[in-house]
């Protein structure tokens, strides 16, 4: 028997103002996109912005519905927008951005489950890693290299070969 350690990295910054000028463009882009989030229900809106390595920006966020599992994450959103549209193409980057109508929203909102496992797809693919930022309305960002960051012994297409 043996104990082991899984160590995870990422980077945290203040805020928007320490991001490069095209990270506080992608920045912007997911915040733009929250403010179309269809979310009667939670109050919270998330909003998401893929950049490709064709330099293309897709855009999502969620949507809600009164039978609320039918409901998707903005991340899934834009990233099944972008690979449906380009399909052969690269995810370099995804932000995330979530405020909502009830709180301040002043930690960074990590992408959910589903949302990261759906990431993990796309970076196994193109056998490239794919950069996560995640925020909430304000305060720190985080920013994770890999999606393999923020899901360790993930599922991928290796296990059912
Ligand atoms: N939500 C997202 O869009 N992304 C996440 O990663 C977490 C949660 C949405 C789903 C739902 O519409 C609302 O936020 C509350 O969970």
């Amino acid at each position: 028997m043996q104990d082991h350690l899984l160590s995870t990295q990422f980077t945290v910054f203040e805020g928007p103002e320490e991001l490069s000028k095209p990270d506080k463009q992608l920045y912007l882009r997911a915040v733009e996109a929250r403010k179309n989030a269809y979310a009667p229900y939670s109050a919270f809106l998330v909003g998401a912005a893929v950049l490709m390595d064709t330099n293309e920006v897709f855009v999502g966020n969620n949507q809600e519905n009164a039978a609320y599992p039918s409901g998707i994450c903005a991340e899934r959103v834009a990233v099944w927008s972008a690979m449906s549209l380009l399909p052969d193409k690269k995810i370099r980057k995804i932000f995330i951005s979530a405020c909502s109508d009830r709180i301040t929203v002043d930690k960074p909102v990590a992408p959910c489950g589903a949302c990261r496992q759906a990431i993990a797809e796309y970076e196994t693919l193109q056998k490239e890693n794919i950069e996560v930022f995640f925020t909430g309305e304000t305060g720190k960002i985080v920013k994770a290299h890999s999606i393999r960051d923020l899901l360790p012994w993930m599922f991928d297409n290796s296990m059912l070969l």
